[in-house]
């Protein structure tokens, strides 16, 4: 199967093209290679030294890789050449993890707010229009998130499969069942984009059926996969800093390199998890899956298992030795929430689950260890705050 992966050099796009690749797909690397000029505006790097998109794709044929092809191309801009890729790749599928990720940069200023924005619907909007005028019938894969369906407390209720299913009482006493889609409750201008997908996708699908699926991921932890780890030009790139750094990552990292563990607030936040290794297999149990024609948007929740922060902590601490350090929030978010997570279609499909028991923690400490001295310490803190009453709470501590 032909397969346009958008967003191919990024963390979670890479190993999952070559997984792709190594699944018999012809696999088109589609990345403008925003990621990494934004680590050289913000003067950082991947803690891992990751290879040029070249260089990884040379690798990756030189240890006996399916070939894989890269086109640059921004798909929130560049429409017209987007077309025409797709005529002249005729993809059966596209998957689309080509959006600014993160939530703290997206909350950084009124310029990568506004970015974000841009960048993340348009691109998802662009690839919508152009399935639709290039006339071909192509399955999008996307990369949504967990936190769409918001962080606030949930009243222990399970979140539900992207679809809520709602009793509407009428006037005259009676009520009648709807199937809606789980109200969203964006916690950043990151998460406000991944609900504003939500939407795009719902009318595309409605008014020119197009097949969607909708993976909505947690938060991914982890490096590298088993075939990234084939060479060292393959490496997955690992992101510690302040912004674009995941929580359970930048935990282990900052425990291989004694740095106190940054806790924020109460640590009572609880997020949903998925390692790489799982992230990667989700994406092509949904490739090997399509909905049928005429189906309505797929919504999976692409998790694995639910912690609270501060829970994280003290068992990365008790693996390592590590302190704990509590710090301000730079988040606007509620203190403490609950995460009951409907998950059982991915599982059904195959998925067995990786979870933070099976020993990995330890496996990403090492590859934290192996690059310390990359490590800019004072990258560390989380200088990206929600409201500007918030930045003055905020202390690095370097
Ligand atoms: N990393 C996580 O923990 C996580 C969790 C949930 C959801 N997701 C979602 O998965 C997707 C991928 O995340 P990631 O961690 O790999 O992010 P990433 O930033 O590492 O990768 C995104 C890639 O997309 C490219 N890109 C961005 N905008 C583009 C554009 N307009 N045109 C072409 N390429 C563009 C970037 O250059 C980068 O290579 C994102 O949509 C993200 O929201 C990630």
């Amino acid at each position: 199967m032909k397969v346009l992966v958008l967003g191919g050099d990024g963390f979670c796009g890479w190993p999952c093209a070559v997984n792709l690749a190594d699944a018999g797909h012809d696999v088109v690397i589609v990345d403008n290679l925003s990621r990494r000029k934004i680590d050289i505006d913000l003067g950082v790097e991947s803690l891992t030294p990751i290879a040029t998109i070249h260089d990884r794709l040379r690798a990756w044929e030189e240890t006996g890789g399916r070939p894989i092809h890269f086109v640059a191309l921004d798909i929130a801009q560049d429409y017209d050449l987007l077309l025409g890729l797709l005529r002249s790749e005729r993809p059966s599928a596209v998957v689309h993890f080509a959006e600014q990720r993160a939530a703290p940069y997206s909350m950084k200023s009124s310029a990568t707010k506004r970015y974000t924005v841009d960048n993340n619907v348009n691109g998802t909007h662009n690839l919508l229009c152009a399935i639709v005028e290039s006339g071909l019938d192509i399955h999008i894969v996307h990369l949504g998130t967990m936190g769409v369906y918001g962080y606030g407390s949930h009243r222990g209720a399970t979140i539900p499969e992207g679809y809520l299913t709602v009793e509407v009482p009428q006037p005259d006493g009676s009520r009648f069942q709807e199937k809606i889609l789980h109200p969203t409750d964006p916690g950043s201008v990151y998460h406000m984009t991944k609900t504003l997908d939500q939407l795009l996708f719902f009318y595309y699908n409605k008014n020119d059926s197009i097949r969607v699926t909708d993976l909505h991921q947690g938060i991914v932890w982890g490096t590298n996969t088993d075939l990234t780890d084939r060479d060292p030009r393959l490496v997955n790139r690992f992101d510690y800093d302040g912004d674009y750094g995941t929580v359970l990552n930048r935990f282990l990292m900052q425990a291989a390199i004694g740095y106190p563990l940054t806790v924020h607030g109460t640590g009572g936040q609880t997020r949903a998890f998925i390692h790489i290794r799982d992230s990667v297999k989700c994406v092509e149990l949904a490739i090997d899956n399509p909905p049928a024609a005429g189906e309505k948007v797929r919504i999976y929740n692409q998790m694995t298992e639910s912690h609270k922060v501060k829970d994280l902590a003290e068992k990365v601490a008790a693996v390592t030795g590590a302190k704990l350090n509590h710090l301000p929030n730079p988040r606007k978010e509620a203190i403490e929430n609950d995460l009951i997570v409907d998950n059982r279609c991915l599982i059904e499909l195959g998925l067995k689950p990786t979870t933070l028991d099976d020993g990995l923690l330890g496996e990403v400490v090492d590859v934290a260890r192996r690059w310390a001295d990359r490590c800019d310490r004072s990258r560390i803190p989380c200088v990206s705050t929600w409201t500007h009453s918030q930045a003055v709470a905020l202390q690095p501590v370097i």
